[in-house]
């Protein structure tokens, strides 16, 4: 049997033999099927790209149906086990896991480019004391294009790569400031002698001690969530990543572009609305009464559901375990019951069953970061921190990507026909 796909076009007859390649049909070989002359050739329809390759890459691989997740083919599972983020970041954005110089190299050009621009400070200074800390974020990493001009060489290696470098490091610096900023603290320049995430939680607790002590489980914890959110194909924010980048503006434009669509509440936003929604909930008593409004249509149940995976998001799995030992130093966050029986009704539910929705990354994950003392409105910006490096392995391979062009899709026109200009004193 031939690798194709024949279609007969039943308006004129015509047969076409169309190539499938990589479980894929080029829809620009659609163009040549036309009902007669003028007729500009068939387009596919597929609003939100339900089932739509927008690229090739090798960076992610999701199989939704068995609740797999690997980066560059290592298993989440195994990488969450024996990695730290800043190795995970090595493999997505290079390829490779890092040998132990390799780690160490870029462990420290990662240390030498935390801190931020005092400009920076100011402009982030001029933000409300209560404003949204992902809103301050966005802004702030879109502002960094100011700052290095050589950004705008996106077709300079050498230029990507310091771009790669200052963006790991600053976002986890730009977090850190703008979590202060909220409360109305000192910002708390970098430690060099920590590690990435235990830097990051110096900038965010570190008082008047003199040396701020990251408490290893909440240290490791926050570092495995950082690994889980690193990359996920092609995500909303990622899509938007590579719908920017294939303008050729510089990445820091991009990303802020990105983290922007990461904040919406069905992306990385579900993690905040999951919290509020359990405290709208109080108790596990409302549970029932909940899930019958959520299936009555209204509202729904943030953290479930998702567009590839129908069955359990192997991240809420590992989160889940963590959730756990966090706990054991933080205390039991009191929320986690009505989590559980909401999963524990809703899995046995028909309404829920029958459209496949699981707990994904988001359904755990705020309850821990709340443990942990972050405030819901930060909980977006510590996913964006380590999507970061998804986001800029996905610009790198769109920019290598010699079939990639500017991002420009087609429509279907739905709007008037034709129609003469109306003057002013004519119109009803
Ligand atoms: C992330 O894409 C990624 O990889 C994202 C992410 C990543 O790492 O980048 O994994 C991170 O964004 C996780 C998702 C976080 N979002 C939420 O938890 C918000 C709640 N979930 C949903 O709104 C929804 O499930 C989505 C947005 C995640 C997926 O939506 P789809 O695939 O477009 O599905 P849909 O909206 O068409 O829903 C299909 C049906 C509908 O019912 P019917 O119209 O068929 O009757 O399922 C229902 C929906 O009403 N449904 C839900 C639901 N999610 C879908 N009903 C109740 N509660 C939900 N959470």
């Amino acid at each position: 049997m031939a690798d194709t796909l024949t279609i007969t076009d039943n308006r004129t007859g015509q047969k076409y033999e169309l190539p499938i390649q990589e479980g894929t049909i080029r829809t620009t070989d659609l163009k040549q099927i036309k009902a007669g002359p003028g007729d500009t050739g068939l387009m596919t329809y597929d609003p939100a790209f339900l089932n739509t390759a927008a690229c090739r890459s090798a960076i992610t691989f999701i199989d939704g149906d068995k609740g797999i997740l690997e980066y560059r083919g290592y298993p989440i599972e195994q990488l969450a086990e024996h990695c730290n983020y800043l190795e995970v970041a090595y493999l997505i954005l290079f390829g490779e896991l890092p040998t132990e110089a390799q780690l160490n190299t870029w462990d420290d050009a990662i240390t030498q480019h935390t801190l931020l621009h005092e400009n920076v400070k100011k402009l982030m200074e001029g933000f409300q004391y209560d404003a949204h800390p992902m809103g301050i974020f966005i802004s702030t990493v879109g502002a960094l294009s100011t700052l290095y001009r050589d950004a705008k060489q996106v077709f300079d290696q050498e230029a990507r790569n310091r771009q790669c470098v200052r963006l790991i490091a600053k976002v986890a610096s730009i977090a850190g400031y703008s979590y202060r900023h909220s409360i109305g603290r000192n910002y708390v320049y970098p430690d060099n002698d920590l590690s990435f995430t235990g830097n990051f939680l110096n900038m965010l607790f570190k008082m008047t001690e003199l040396k701020y002590r990251p408490n290893p489980v909440l240290e490791r914890a926050l570092d495995i969530l950082f690994i889980l959110h690193a990359d996920h194909e092609q995500n909303c924010s990622t899509t938007a990543m590579r719908v920017i980048g294939s303008s050729h503006v510089d990445p820091y434009s991009a990303i802020a572009g990105a983290a922007a669509a990461l904040w919406g509440p069905l992306h990385g936003g579900a993690n905040e609305a999951v919290l509020r929604m359990l405290e709208g909930i109080g108790s596990k008593n409302n549970v029932p009464a909940f899930i019958a409004r959520v299936k009555a249509g209204d509202g729904r149940l943030m953290g479930f559901g998702h567009r590839i995976y129908k069955s359990y998001d192997p991240r809420a799995t590992i989160i889940k375990r963590i959730a756990d030992e966090v706990f054991e130093v933080t205390g039991r966050n009191p929320l986690l019951d009505i989590a559980l029986e909401l999963e524990r009704i809703a899995l046995q539910d028909e309404y829920f069953v029958t459209r496949k929705l699981y707990p994904n990354v988001d359904f755990y994950s705020g309850l821990i970061y709340q443990a942990m003392g972050f405030p819901k409105d930060f909980f977006p910006v510590l996913f964006a921190i380590p999507r970061t490096a998804g986001w800029f392995a996905h610009w790198e391979e769109l920019l290598r990507d010699s079939e990639q062009k500017i991002a420009r899709p087609r429509q279907i026109y739905l709007g008037p026909k034709r129609r003469e200009f109306l003057p002013r004193d004519k119109r009803t």
